[in-house]
């Protein structure tokens, strides 16, 4: 899932302007990011309400780039087959809402789309152990979920690079996604901890305009301690 350069931008839209979302999310596909990341939050999951399946078709005409749906609400098994008709390619749910992972994966399948796990900041990654096999991104979400434009929290990295190094011990091809507060400063730590889905929401669209730059230093950034990293290996 990795981009052209080894990691995805995925353009969170919760920061971009609500009035004008088809717009924005051309702008991000126009910046070269690599997958549109759409915040579903119902005001019970988290104290938060955001865009349901009628926002997500709304603005799916306006690019061909895979929609990532990441639903923050209590009870996704009622609403995967409404987000993947309405066009999600993944649909992201989280280990801690109600719902039985397996039945949300299976209805996930049966609606014809890929699975995602998401676990929150506090969440131990035992609790996403049981499910490796079974997902196409395993979302870390490195703020408490609700809002975009918090800090990183860096806490959360030795979970990252524990499931990290899980998921290879075990030889699967699950790309590690992270969620909340990635920007120029805080990408290439997500990156080091194992991150490859680097999902960016306020670290884009605080930015007018063409967003090209934007995305090209994001991946740059994250790269930036590769050469550290390889000649410490070596
Ligand atoms: C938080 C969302 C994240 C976040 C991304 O609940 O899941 O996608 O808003 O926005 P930034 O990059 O501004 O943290
Ligand atoms: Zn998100």
């Amino acid at each position: 899932m990795g981009g052209p350069h080894g990691s995805h931008i995925s353009a969170s839209i919760l920061n971009a302007d609500f009035a004008s979302l088809g717009t924005e999310v051309e702008r991000a596909a126009d910046g070269g990011v690599d997958s549109i990341h759409l915040d579903v939050m119902d005001g019970h999951f988290v104290d938060n309400l955001t865009m349901g399946p009628v926002v997500v078709g709304a603005v799916r005409p306006r690019t061909g780039l895979p929609f990532h749906a990441h639903l923050m609400i209590s009870n996704p098994l009622a609403y995967a087959e409404r987000f993947a008709e309405a066009g999600s390619d993944l649909i992201v749910f989280h280990v801690e809402a109600d719902d039985d992972p397996a039945a949300v994966i299976a209805e996930v399948e049966r609606a014809g789309r890929r699975p995602g796990i998401a676990l929150n900041p506090e969440t131990d990654a035992s609790a996403v152990l049981p499910w490796l096999e079974r997902i196409d991104l395993l979302l870390v979400m490195t703020v408490h979920p609700g809002w975009g434009g918090q800090a990183f929290l860096d806490d959360v990295l030795p979970k990252m690079r524990a499931l990290r190094d899980e998921i290879d011990r075990r030889g699967l091809d699950v790309p590690i996604g992270v969620d909340g507060g990635v920007n120029l400063e805080t990408i290439g730590r997500a990156h080091a901890a194992g991150g490859e889905v680097m999902v960016v929401g306020s670290g884009l669209y605080s930015n007018d305009g063409d967003l090209t730059p934007t995305v090209a230093a994001l991946r740059a950034a994250a790269h930036a301690r590769d050469s550290d990293a390889n000649a410490e290996r070596t």
